[in-house]
């Protein structure tokens, strides 16, 4: 929405939210407070606001003025119930659509931008028409396919902008006013018109295929390891294919942030709703090997420290899912720090972004020991040469960039002996490591 704001000066935009700390602080005026950190969002929101963008959270107000709603609330896995696991819990979503429907004065487009299953524009469209006031809505999907870490980026230049609306002429319309929106600043070419379901099923799909290529590459590191080959190389080799390409072929620790499990689990519980069981099995396998490389990265951690990291002190560099974001949702950390406290190690991370708070919160809403225990195990550290003084094993989870600059001599030094190197993303220099003295694992390599 900043960016719609931004390019779009003669448009006002408004963005309400349920939650008041997170709109007191889109207006705070330290531009460090942003809830997102981003890279150049702060940049955009300090020239954007206040000129024709707004935040608030007077929701009625904000239904009654405008002409075009984009419905961007969470839609996480259900945790309960029906579906539990797996199915998009879609309850915000409902909510919006019941408050749109009460507050409505005038006709409005209602964009879907959330990414949601396939038919729910049906559900939507069958909320907004219950009040039976005369008032006309029309239905878009318009899946946002930024990237965390590099929305802003991914947004002013779009691969392409995906709008699905319904084959009649008040639909065709809305699709004309929201392609004029993203005309402002897009090229005409790259903006897709389809049909609704077109549209919400290729954002899930588009989420399956990237996630697909990361479990394939994270799959094929564990059979280097085993045969001498190198991820890397094969990747390379691979990659310059150009039917395959060469993006998102990179072993990790494995994916991680809020969308591509939800995605491809919602898609699994699509696949097994419509009676395809083996499309469902297909998908899900891409899940099953992401659990699994985060799980064969904490087992290497302890088989390689003598089998053992009790009560050893352990440095993560990085919480965060990937670099450049202060999101941890569905982290790798979180789930490789909970192994290896159930092995009684003492972590002590730290990450350019991510608070305490959210560390705390992340771990502790595993629910698999007492919070006490989490809080005396699990330490974050502002500096990391603090994080890594005394420990006997650094492990790289996330990929900042600034962890390649540490100096590397000095965290040696400081470190027990042994002192090893688990690199969760191949980012480091593992014969300068080694020539350090460092005992280095890298995943898929020798
Ligand atoms: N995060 C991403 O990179 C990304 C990328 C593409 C698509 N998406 C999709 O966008 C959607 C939102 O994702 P997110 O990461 O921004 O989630 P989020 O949880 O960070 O933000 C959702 C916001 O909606 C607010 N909200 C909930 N119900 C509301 C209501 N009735 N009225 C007003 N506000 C309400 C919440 O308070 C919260 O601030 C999801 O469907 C997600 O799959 C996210």
């Amino acid at each position: 929405m900043s960016v719609i704001a931004l390019k779009s000066p003669h448009i006002k935009v408004t963005v309400v939210d349920v939650n008041e700390q997170k709109i007191k602080d889109w207006n705070d005026e330290n531009l460090d407070k942003l809830p997102v950190y981003e890279p150049g969002l702060k940049e955009v929101v300090a020239e954007a606001r206040g000129r024709n963008l707004f935040f608030s959270t007077d929701i009625e107000k904000g239904i009654k003025e405008a002409d075009m709603i984009f419905i961007s609330v969470n839609t996480p896995t259900k945790t309960f119930g029906i579906g539990k696991g797996m199915a998009a819990d879609l309850k915000y979503v409902e909510l919006c659509a019941r408050q749109i429907a009460e507050y409505a004065t005038n006709d409005k487009i209602i964009v879907e931008k959330s990414t949601l299953p396939v038919r729910t524009a049906s559900s939507v469209k069958r909320i907004l028409s219950e009040q039976n006031n005369g008032i006309k809505f029309s239905v878009l999907s318009n899946p946002e396919f930024l990237a965390e870490g590099t929305a802003i980026k991914d947004l002013l230049n779009a691969d392409r902008m995906l709008i699905g609306g319904e084959d009649t002429p008040e639909g065709k319309e809305a699709i004309e006013a929201l392609v004029e929106v993203y005309a402002n600043w897009l090229p005409k070419d790259r903006i897709i018109t389809t049909n609704l379901w077109s549209s919400e099923l290729s954002k899930l799909t588009a989420n399956a295929f990237l996630a697909q290529r990361i479990s394939s590459i994270n799959a094929l590191s564990a059979l280097c390891e085993k045969t001498e080959a190198d991820i890397d190389e094969v990747a390379k080799a691979i990659g310059s294919d150009s039917r395959i390409g060469s993006k998102f072929l990179k072993a990790s620790v494995g994916f991680g942030g809020s969308c591509f499990q939800k995605d491809i689990l919602n898609l699994v519980y699509l696949c097994r709703y419509f009676g395809l069981p083996e499309v469902a099995d297909y998908w899900e396998q891409v899940i099953i090997l992401n659990d699994y490389q985060k799980h064969r990265f904490a087992s290497k951690i302890v088989h390689t420290m003598f089998n053992t990291v009790t009560d050893k002190k352990i440095c993560f560099l990085g919480w965060a899912f990937k670099k450049d974001t202060n999101d941890t949702r569905e982290s790798a950390a979180i789930y490789i720090a909970d192994k290896l406290l159930d092995d009684h190690a003492n972590i002590h991370v730290y990450d350019p972004k991510v608070t305490e708070e959210r560390m705390y919160e992340d771990i502790n809403y595993l629910n698999t020991r007492s919070e006490a225990l989490n809080a005396e195990k699990l330490t974050m550290e502002k500096d990391p040469y603090e994080a890594a003084k005394d420990a006997h094993a650094i492990a790289v989870i996330t990929e900042w960039d600034e962890f390649v600059t540490y100096d590397w001599q000095r965290l040696y030094d400081s470190m027990k002996k042994p002192a090893f190197v688990f690199d969760g993303r191949n980012i480091l220099d593992r014969e300068a490591l080694r020539s350090i003295g460092f005992e280095v694992y890298a995943l898929g390599k020798m």
